[in-house]
Parts: structure tokens; C-alpha cells; sequence
């Protein structure tokens, strides 16, 4: 068994997960957004009225972290895996700007954090793993052999985020989109628990001006270099 683990951290809308399921489909590799395990619990916690814009309930929500299973599901259709709650289909509910304004709060409750990195050390237990989040490099897989991190400036990344949600046919506005990005980059760097910074070893990766392709093919050479 010569599979390896790659780790993508990286700030917001950085195009971590586009790169991550082009890795996994080249390598044969299981692909985990661990972003939308976050979104699946910070989901729950709104359909519970733990959270909105008046506040947060943060322990009622650990009160009830037993009861939220987050579990994936392969769809051959789409060609990756769809983010399941408590056996339900989220994967559309979890991706809108609504879920993206609360996240970061939720993402930085400890045993929030403590629940999702061990299921993710348990999928990517036998390696053969492209994982993408903020702490992968650093804290659920700090052995990784190879780990990205990737950048882009913070308008190219909200242009990208904007144009993705503009597509599913949400209507938003690119100042919001753009606020968001900036105030989830904020919360994210700046939590008290596994902080998004980059880790020692890891390749940064600035794709502000390559195209999908480029990028690929600069990524794919590191991979080989590694395998
Ligand atoms: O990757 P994505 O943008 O979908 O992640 C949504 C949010 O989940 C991030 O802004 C961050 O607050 C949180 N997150 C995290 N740790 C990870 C993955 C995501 O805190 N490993």
C-alpha cells in the first residue's frame, strides 16, 4: 500500500475542493469536504434555533452534538459524495450564503471540532485520502505527506464564490459575498481552537492567476514528486 494522505487548508473559496475531487479522481483517492461536516452541524444548529442573527446557544448545541450524525454518500451521477444529516440529503441546504454566515461561529465550538476531527482521522484512516479544510495539515493530519495550501486574493476568491451562487440561482449580492469571505477568513484565523494557519511543511499555492488546468498540472507534479 503505497497510498498516500494529501491535505488542502486554505482560507475561504480558494478552489480547495475543485482541486481536491480532480486529485481524487486522477489518484482513485476518496475525496472528504470536511467544510461541509462544519456546515452540516452549523445547518443543524439553525433548524434548531440554536443560532441566528440575534445569537447564539452554543450550550444547547453541545447539548444536543450526540444527536447530529454527519455521513457521506457516493453519487455516481455527480461523480463525488453528497453530505448527508442524520440520514438526510443537505448537500444543497448546507451550501447556501445563509449557512456560510454562521459556520465560522459554529466551526470554532471545541467539541464541535473535537466530533468532526475524529470521524475525519477515522475516514482517512487507511489512507488513499484527498482532504480539504483548515486544519488538516496541522491538527487531523499532521503527518500527511503531501499538504497544499492554497491562496488567491480575497476579490478573486468572492468573484469565484459569487459566480457559484449566482449559477445554483441564489439571489445575492457580490458585497455580501465578498463580506463574508473577508468575516469567515476573520473568525477562522483568529479562533482560539486549531486556528487556519499554515503548517510548516506545507506548499503554498497562490492561484490567483492560473486556470483550472494550470493549476491542476502544477498540483498533479507535486503529487508525483510525493508518490
Ligand atoms: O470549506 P468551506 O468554506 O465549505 O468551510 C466552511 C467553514 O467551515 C469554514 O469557513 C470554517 O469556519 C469551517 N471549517 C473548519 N475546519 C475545517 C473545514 C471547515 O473550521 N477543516
Amino acid at each position: 500500500n503505497n497510498k498516500i494522505t494529501i491535505a488542502i487548508d486554505g482560507f475561504s473559496s480558494t478552489g480547495k475542493s475543485t482541486v481536491a475531487k480532480q486529485l481524487a479522481k486522477h489518484l482513485g483517492y476518496v475525496y472528504v469536504d470536511t467544510g461541509a461536516m462544519y456546515r452540516a452541524v452549523a445547518y443543524y444548529a439553525m433548524s434548531h434555533g440554536f443560532i441566528d442573527e440575534n445569537g447564539f446557544d452554543k450550550v444547547s448545541l453541545i447539548e444536543h452534538l450526540e444527536n447530529v450524525n454527519i455521513s457521506f454518500k457516493f453519487n455516481d451521477a455527480l461523480g463525488f459524495a453528497e453530505v448527508y444529516l442524520n440520514g438526510v440529503n443537505v448537500e444543497k441546504k448546507i451550501r447556501t450564503l445563509e449557512v456560510s454566515k454562521f459556520v465560522s461561529t459554529v466551526a470554532a465550538v471545541s467539541e464541535v471540532r473535537h466530533k468532526l476531527v475524529e470521524q475525519q482521522q477515522q475516514m482517512g484512516k487507511d489512507k488513499g485520502v484527498v482532504m480539504d479544510g483548515r486544519d488538516i495539515g496541522t491538527v487531523v493530519f499532521p503527518d500527511a505527506e503531501l499538504k497544499l495550501f492554497m491562496t488567491a486574493s480575497a476579490e478573486t476568491r468572492a468573484q469565484r464564490r459569487y459566480k457559484e451562487l449566482v449559477v445554483r440561482g441564489d439571489e445575492v449580492v457580490y458585497n455580501e459575498v465578498l463580506k463574508n469571505v473577508q468575516e469567515r477568513d476573520y473568525i477562522d484565523t483568529h479562533r482560539e481552537d486549531s486556528p487556519l494557519v499554515k503548517a510548516d511543511d506545507a506548499i503554498e499555492v497562490d492561484n490567483s492567476n492560473l486556470t483550472l488546468e494550470e493549476q491542476f498540472s502544477v498540483i498533479l507534479e507535486l503529487v508525483n514528486k510525493t508518490l
